[in-house]
């Protein structure tokens, strides 16, 4: 197993993976393909990918606002759980962040994904009871 930063030749293999782990994406917003090759070449230290024989297993991006650092869109294929593979991509993407100064890395978890609660607690991780989490959106799609 390796773990290198994606490129965009490998976008339609990461659609499948997150389709295969049930992840939902934004395939009109942040997720389309001219998104994702415009985040590449801007944080391309920051898109990891797991590959097993030259397939795409896992993936993990981080992102930068230049306080903290943010880990986004982690999947592992359903045949890979429960193997560490996500600790090792968590890793990976922590020590990106960290070689670019972040000092505070940061997730957003949805109330009904236990497992990745489970996952990121495990890793220290510290869930904020006091923090609700607002967002403001052109539309659905983004
Ligand atoms: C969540 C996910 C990324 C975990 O990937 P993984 O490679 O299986 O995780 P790991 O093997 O590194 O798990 C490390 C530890 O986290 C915990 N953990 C991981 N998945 C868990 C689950 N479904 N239920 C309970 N605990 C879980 C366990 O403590 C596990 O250690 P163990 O296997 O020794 O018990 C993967 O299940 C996935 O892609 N899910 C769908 C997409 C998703 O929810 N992404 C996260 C968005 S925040």
């Amino acid at each position: 197993m390796e773990i290198r930063t994606l490129k965009i030749e490998d976008y339609d293999s990461l659609i499948a993976l997150w389709e295969s782990a049930n992840l939902p994406y934004k395939p009109q917003g942040r997720d389309s393909k001219r998104e994702m090759k415009r985040q590449i070449e801007c944080d391309s230290d920051l898109m990891l990918g797991a590959f097993e024989d030259g397939n795409l297993i896992g993936v993990i991006f981080g992102t930068d606002d230049g306080r903290k650092g943010w880990i986004n869109r982690l999947a592992v294929e359903p045949s890979h759980e429960r193997k560490g593979l996500a600790k090792k991509l968590i890793l990976a993407v922590e020590d990106a962040l960290r070689a670019r100064g972040r000092k505070i890395i940061c997730t957003l978890i949805e109330d009904w994904n236990k497992g990745s609660l489970i996952l990121f607690k495990k890793m220290d991780y510290v869930k904020h009871e006091d923090i609700f989490y607002l967002s403001k959106r052109e539309d659905d799609d983004v």
